[in-house]
């Protein structure tokens, strides 16, 4: 299993006071350092937290996984397809939400997905993830359009409000990694994740292989460091760092 550290927050805090610091990419570089596997960053249509420039030195910077998360619009899948990270996740994005709210409506998306995306990218060399909900329905049109891996949504888990709520999630995401690792996909999942529910997660859901972690891990950074807060996040997945 994989650690793949989202630094859009690193941004949210320089972008608070307009000032330079601190840096997305000099975080980014900490956390490799520290061994993460890799770094995701959400370019957003309005620009709040990750600029374009952010985008072209991380490609720059990052030795590992570079995994670029945005909408399927025609505005980033240019800039993607000139970045050329390792992968792309693709999610929903609406103007209003603070972050991601849930997984792609894949009915909704599928004819566009097949006719307009997924030729957009054929011959690039960029793996496509895309984040869903764990629907059995979802992950049979995502391998229909020839997606290499799928992100579970894990905010739902994460949000349980009880423990009846949280194992009928963790149920729905067992049963959701089954069935995308049995069609031959790559399973990923973020969202909500932190140092108290991912061992739960871990220990639950077969086939993980990268995480994608942002805000909990850069909050907790401001207290302990991300060198020292990367370490226990991998202490906890049992990666060596
Ligand atoms: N994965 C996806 C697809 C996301 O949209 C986000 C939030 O940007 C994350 C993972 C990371 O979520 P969090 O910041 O809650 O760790």
């Amino acid at each position: 299993m994989q650690l793949l550290v989202n630094v859009d927050h690193i941004a949210t805090l320089r972008n608070a006071r307009g000032e330079g610091y601190p840096d997305p990419v000099e975080a980014a570089s900490v956390c490799e350092e520290s061994g993460a596997t890799g770094i995701v960053f959400h370019l957003r249509k309005d620009r709040r937290h990750i600029r374009d420039e952010d985008v072209y030195r991380l490609k720059k910077s990052v030795k590992g996984t570079l995994d670029f998360e945005m909408a399927a619009s025609d505005e980033m899948i240019e800039i993607c397809k000139e970045v050329k990270p390792h992968l792309c996740t693709l999610v929903p994005e609406g103007r209003e939400e603070l972050t991601t709210e849930g997984g792609l409506n894949m009915k909704l998306v599928y004819d566009d997905f097949k006719d307009r995306v997924f030729p957009a990218f054929k011959d690039t060399g960029i793996k496509i993830s895309l984040f869903l909900d764990p629907n059995p329905e979802d992950i049979k049109l995502a391998h229909e359009l020839g997606s290499d891996a799928i992100e579970l949504h894990t905010g739902t888990f994460a949000n349980a409000v009880d423990s009846d709520a949280q194992k009928n999630e963790l149920n729905r995401l067992t049963d959701a990694a089954e069935m995308i690792h049995s069609l031959g996909m790559t399973v990923n999942a973020g969202h909500g994740l932190n140092l108290k529910n991912l061992p739960i997660l871990i220990e639950n859901v077969p086939y993980l292989e990268d995480v994608s972690i942002g805000h909990a891990l850069v909050s907790k950074a401001v207290f302990w460091g991300l060198e020292r807060t990367v370490k226990e996040y991998l202490k906890i997945m049992n990666v060596e760092s």
